[in-house]
């Protein structure tokens, strides 16, 4: 599926008034279906008041990686920076959470509400280099629209 029609399958999603826990486990089902490189896709979300990442819904293998604190891995990271954080080749990282030796590459998206970083959307793949900016743009895109889901 092109990355546009795409947009338009996130956005029916969001307007079917299912729950929000279902809405999240569709979109993170047809990214990872749609998109061949996505092998893993799920959602962290700020665990109440406490300094860490609490996964929500996902696709794809179970992690043990349900609680991640702030500042440790990619997730931690960008909890703290509030940026989005691509990795190529995770080899290369120091501060890295390992969720399989398949896992080559990552991508993490914060999403904001309100101008406050609540959580964000994180993709594990099992190939090298994968990321463009359509990736880029398209989660961005996804997490706008995730984001309308909190008030
Ligand atoms: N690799 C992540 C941990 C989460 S898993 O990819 C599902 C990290 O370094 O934060």
């Amino acid at each position: 599926m092109k990355f546009s029609k795409l947009k338009d399958e996130i956005i029916r999603i969001i307007d079917n008034n299912a729950n929000k826990e279902d809405n999240l486990k569709e979109i993170c089902n047809i990214l990872r279906t749609e998109i061949s490189y996505y092998d893993w896709v799920g959602f962290y979300f700020k665990n109440g008041e406490k300094e860490e990442l609490k996964l929500a819904q996902f696709s794809g293998k179970p992690t043990e990686h349900t609680i991640i604190p702030f500042g440790k891995g990619i997730c931690g990271q960008v909890a703290l920076s509030n940026k989005k954080y691509i990795v190529q080749d995770v080899s290369e990282q120091d501060n890295y959470i390992s969720c399989g030796i398949d896992v080559k590459s990552e991508i993490v998206i914060p999403i904001f509400k309100d101008g406050k970083n609540i959580g964000q959307i994180d993709i594990d793949s099992h190939q090298l280099n994968p990321f463009s900016k359509t990736d880029e743009e398209l989660l961005v895109f996804v997490c706008d629209q995730v984001s309308s889901l909190y008030f």
